[in-house]
């Protein structure tokens, strides 16, 4: 069964509050109070599972080796009565005051040289050692004391690897280690290093590894080739840490998961890496768009469900007012109900809101959370959005014999590559402010779910090498690298067995220290095309391109190219601009089995036009015709072939099932003005196949 959960704080509760109570009498309610009565009332809105104890580190230990862990055990033992399962979390992301006081060089320090002070959060230098020493302490009092608890069922290391920056330290214990991981890395070559590093541009020569600082904020750029090996040395350092926690989790408290929360508003630490070593990835899932953007929630998910190729959790749902935006707007209620079945649908086996309730005081006071401040509201809106989720999971469990999320999978099409390092190549050499991998990647997920594809990812093309023949199509949305010869090998087999390629601007054109290469999208032959030019364009500025009858705009980034070898063939020409007459598309079907790859010399605009045009082009299959306003997802529940539709607009949307896809059964639920389940339509047939989806409803189809 899905899970619903919440984040829980009994660190946070105050000792006792004074109510009055509609008779008149005054009321005191204690801690222990509220701890009784909240796990009770998470029951009645379908809450099983909590999270708690991530900043609890000076509650816990308020004094140096003075652990009290009463509140939690307390906490723990109400759980347990209430058939409430707790993941525990490891304190590290809050080292006490007392412990900064110790130690006051395990504070980082930003790369303008700020030494980051006690009062917020992340206030710690992975690289530090006796910070890591007072990690694998605390991490060790943790699993003693609550690790064998029956409530107990499994471990977040930490909170959010990297947050507000927070992966990149330039101490001086930093330094060192870096000139140590430098030395590893270039196995004490130091020529190797100047080579990679490009050192003869301005004049950065070294002749030893101990002349070798941090990347530091300078008057102009950074070396480029420098701050990518500092970013993999940093996820490197970050990994480290984790690992010595997760190695005495397993020692300590036994038989249970061991989870992270990733975050993917920023990409600071490489999660294919740290999730290596976890038994469940963890998600928090926020938004940053004034206007949520449920394209992006697509592809976070299903990159989320990619990191293991399992179902994942999310750890943090936004309930939804923020307090971190520059104005935290309200949201329509009913964002919480969709993105809840969105995440449940893209492979989510848990969604844990955060948090409870709001808190009294602390920098998150206005955030919003399952209980308002105010204690007299006997029903909050979002427990009623709660209860409406879990009866919609039981309805559809009823309708269609399926339980959300196990065994549902998602049927995998196209598999895109999604790698930090090209991300974070972009970013260092940008070039262009417009341009991101987040975008690129929001095109191949509108691409998607207009057409009713499944979506997953995968690190590298080599790490794809067992799985991608069960794939359709893959995507490199602008993947920075060169491919290697067993990827060029790789991408051979896969369209001679009938695979179709899609490449997007910006790819493979660095080598991985972060040079240029040389003979950029080297894919089958060096010598099948080059590049005459290539560059950035303005926000406002579009590069229209034909395509038989249609004409579309580029965006963002264009590539100008002169074909040599005929298997290439241009599918769309510029009409104006820079490169008005070179090649907009250019694609190679000369394979076996009608594989084909094609590349697009300019970020695609991401209308259904252009989306339809690409998809016949390339040889793809919709499974469904809609518009990009409606997101249809493949799902597969044991022998159930279905279509999830999710409406998030509103106004009413439609899709038509194509090919084989005869629709057997649907049914359409949204939320009504009170936040109740509103089931729409049910069980219907569907004349012509056409469905019709409310505003913002969810769909499910059997097929
Ligand atoms: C998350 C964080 C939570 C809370 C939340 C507020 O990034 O993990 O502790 O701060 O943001 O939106």
């Amino acid at each position: 069964m899905f899970v619903l959960g919440t984040a829980y704080y009994p660190d946070y509760l105050p000792d006792e509050v004074l109510a009055k109570t509609p008779d008149g009498q005054t009321r005191r309610i204690t801690w222990q109070n509220r701890i009784s009565e909240d796990f009770k009332r998470m029951r009645t809105c379908g809450i099983s599972a909590v999270r708690m104890g991530e900043f609890s580190w000076s509650t816990v230990e308020p004094q140096p080796g003075r652990i009290n862990f009463a509140r939690f055990r307390y906490a723990l033992d109400h759980a347990s009565v209430n058939d409430i399962k707790v993941i525990f979390c490891t304190p590290t992301a809050t080292p006490p005051k007392w412990l900064v006081d110790k130690y006051p060089d395990i504070l980082p320090i930003t790369r303008e040289g700020r030494k980051i002070p006690f009062g917020s959060r992340r206030h710690y230098d992975f690289c530090h050692p006796m910070y890591l020493a007072e990690s694998r302490r605390i991490t060790s009092a943790f699993a003693q004391d609550v690790g064998n608890h029956p409530a107990v069922i499994g471990w977040q290391i930490d909170n959010e690897f990297g947050c507000h920056g927070s992966a990149y330290s330039f101490t001086e214990h930093a330094r060192v280690a870096f000139r140590k991981w430098l030395l590893d890395r270039y196995k004490a070559d130091i020529e190797a290093l100047n080579r990679d590093w490009f050192t003869a541009f301005w004049s950065q020569r070294y002749n030893t590894f101990e002349q070798i600082e941090l990347p530091l904020a300078s008057w102009a750029d950074q070396n480029p080739h420098m701050e990518l090996d500092f970013r993999r040395f940093s996820t490197d350092k970050v990994a480290a840490f984790q690992h010595d926690q997760v190695e005495i989790l397993r020692r300590l408290s036994p038989n249970r998961f061991i989870t992270h929360n990733f975050m993917t508003l920023f990409s600071d630490v490489c999660a294919w890496r740290l999730s290596e070593e976890l038994d469940i990835v963890g998600f928090d899932h926020y938004q940053m768009e004034t206007e949520p953007h449920p394209t992006s929630s697509h592809w976070q998910f299903a990159l989320m469900r990619s990191l293991k190729r399992q179902l994942f959790f999310v750890l943090e749902q936004q309930p939804l007012q923020v307090n971190w935006q520059a104005t935290n707007r309200r949201y329509a209620y009913d964002w919480l109900f969709l993105w809840g079945i969105q995440a449940a649908l893209l492979g989510s086996a848990a969604m844990y809101y955060f948090s409870w309730q709001r808190f009294p005081g602390g920098a998150e006071q206005y955030h919003d959370a399952i209980l308002p401040h105010d204690i007299r509201v006997s029903e909050s809106w979002q427990e009623r959005v709660l209860k409406a989720k879990r009866q919609l999971f039981d309805l559809l469990a009823q309708q269609f014999g399926v339980t959300l999320a196990e065994p549902m999978t998602v049927e995998d099409d196209v598999l895109c590559i999604y790698d930090f390092e090209s991300v974070w190549s972009h970013d260092i050499a940008a070039q262009s402010a417009e341009y991101s991998t987040r975008r690129q990647v929001d095109f191949v997920a509108a691409l998607c779910q207009s057409s009713g594809l499944g979506l997953s990812f995968a690190r590298t093309i080599s790490d794809a090498a067992e799985i991608l023949p069960h794939y359709k199509c893959l995507v490199l949305p602008g993947y920075a690298f060169e491919f290697t010869a067993e990827e060029r090998q790789l991408l051979q087999q896969f369209v001679n067995a009938g695979g179709s390629v899609i490449s997007l601007p910006r790819t493979g054109m660095k080598k991985r220290n972060n040079q240029m290469s040389e003979q950029p999208l080297t894919i089958f032959d060096a010598n099948d095309f080059y590049f005459e030019d290539f560059g950035a364009l303005l926000s406002d500025e579009k590069e229209p391109f034909k395509a038989g009858a249609q004409t579309f705009e580029g965006t963002t980034w264009a590539e100008k190219i002169k074909i040599v070898n005929e298997n290439w063939k241009p599918l769309a020409q510029f009409t104006s601009g820079l490169y008005r007459g070179f090649p907009a598309v250019i694609q190679n079907a000369s394979f076996a089995n009608q594989g084909r790859y094609t590349h697009l010399c300019a970020c695609p605009p991401s209308d259904v036009a252009f989306i339809s045009w690409l998809i016949a082009t390339t040889g793809l299959l919709p499974r469904v015709k809609t518009n990009k306003n409606l997101h249809v997802y493949p799902v597969q529940a044991g022998q159930h072939r279905m279509l999830a539709a999710l409406n998030f607009t509103d106004v009413e949307q439609e899709l038509q099932a194509l090919g084989q896809n005869a629709v057997r059964k649907f049914t359409t639920a949204t939320l009504d003005p009170h936040q109740k389940l509103k089931v729409v339509s049910s069980n219907g047939t569907a004349p012509a196949a056409i469905i019709k989806v409310a505003p913002r409803a969810v769909c499910l189809i059997e097929l």
